[in-house]
């Protein structure tokens, strides 16, 4: 298929933007935080400032993906009891929106829920059952990336779109089999109209884990990325969390240079850096927290809250392979995986 735009809601900083763009795909973006808005516009990526609730399909008539990475706050924060309740209440939603029930009373009952970033969730789905019904024009494409505990939500927006004429393909990817210098589990749908059937991106790298050598597993892929590989700082160091590991406050999570870097969050820059006698060293700078994420080294972060911003973003080198699978195309080749490296060449 040859997709002539990607409207991208909840798009951040542009994350997956930055990859559509070096794959030549036109996006647009709505986001409603102003700096994350900031970053996109002073990388030149189109830019609707607003809330996606205001927005749908009719306002970006020429897009034929569709695209969306929404909060999870609920899922994840809440946990427990609470996180359950709250993706019971996602479910029955979809159900009734499937359904086609009234849309002013699912639109007020959402209003009533304790948390409304719980209907947020909700959005794609929204856009991609308006796209049909009120314009006759399906998305051609529709991807969607969070959190692992998403996945039941995109399990069932699966089902949704399977009877709604798409081939959908959903699962948890790690984002160090696809040549990220990080581990990080994510919740991807990829779906896809037609017949054709869709599968989730071939991954490229052996899976990290703790003490197995990185060329131990397939041949047929390459070692896991190591921090030491895209930073432009001397090895060897330690990175040492802020958070503890386990439950254990003291049990401080620890990744050393020759590794992947743990997750990316909002607060890396609290993780301290040290030499291998315990020397403190520099902390990663936002440069290097978004190359962590393969963002370009020159990526413009601008605006405030950068490391939440940085955080909060799908790796562009990941998404570049959700969108080739999505499309139909090959895996990138290295030339276009390397064209991540800089935003402006
Ligand atoms: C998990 S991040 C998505 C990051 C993005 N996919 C990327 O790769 O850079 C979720 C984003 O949704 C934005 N957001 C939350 N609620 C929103 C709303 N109602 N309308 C527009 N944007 C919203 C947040 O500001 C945040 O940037």
């Amino acid at each position: 298929m040859h997709p002539v735009k990607i409207v991208d809601l909840f798009a951040g900083p542009g994350g997956l933007d930055v990859a559509a763009e070096k794959l030549g795909v036109a996006t647009v973006g709505v986001e409603w935080d102003a700096s994350a808005c900031t970053t996109r516009r002073a990388a030149g990526i189109a830019t609707v400032e607003g809330d996606v609730r205001h927005y749908g399909p009719a306002d970006f008539p020429e897009a034929d993906v569709l695209a969306g990475g929404p909060p999870c706050q609920t899922f994840t924060v809440a946990g427990g009891g609470a996180g359950r309740r709250a993706l019971d209440e996602v479910l029955s939603f979809v159900k009734r929106m499937v359904a086609r029930e009234d849309r002013e009373e699912i639109v007020r009952d959402l209003s009533k829920m304790e948390d409304e970033r719980t209907g947020l969730v909700l959005e794609p789905l929204r856009w991609a059952l308006e796209a049909i019904d009120d314009h006759n024009a399906p998305y051609q494409a529709i991807i969607l990336e969070q959190v692992p505990a998403v996945l039941p939500v995109w399990k069932a927006y699966a089902a949704a779109l399977e009877d709604e004429g798409y081939r959908v393909a959903c699962d948890l990817l790690r984002t160090e089999e696809y040549g990220v210098p990080q581990t990080r589990k994510r919740a991807v749908l990829i779906a896809r109209k037609g017949d054709e059937k869709v599968t989730l991106p071939q991954p490229t790298h052996h899976p990290y884990r703790k003490g197995i050598p990185r060329e131990a597993g397939d041949d047929t892929r390459l070692p896991w990325k190591a921090m030491e590989e895209v930073l432009d700082r001397k090895p060897p160091f330690h990175v040492i969390s802020n958070y503890g590991t386990g439950g254990d406050p003291k049990a401080r999570g620890r990744r050393s240079s020759w590794e992947p870097s743990a997750t990316v969050t909002g607060k890396i820059s609290r993780n301290r850096v040290v030499s291998l006698d315990g020397t403190e060293l520099d902390r990663f700078s936002f440069s290097e927290a978004g190359r962590l994420q393969t963002f370009p080294i020159d990526y413009p972060w601008s605006g405030r809250d950068i490391g939440q911003q940085i955080g909060n973003a799908i790796p562009p080198r990941l998404a570049m392979h959700i969108l080739c699978a999505a499309f139909g195309w090959n895996t990138p080749t290295d030339d276009v995986l390397r064209s991540l490296e800089r935003w402006r060449s």
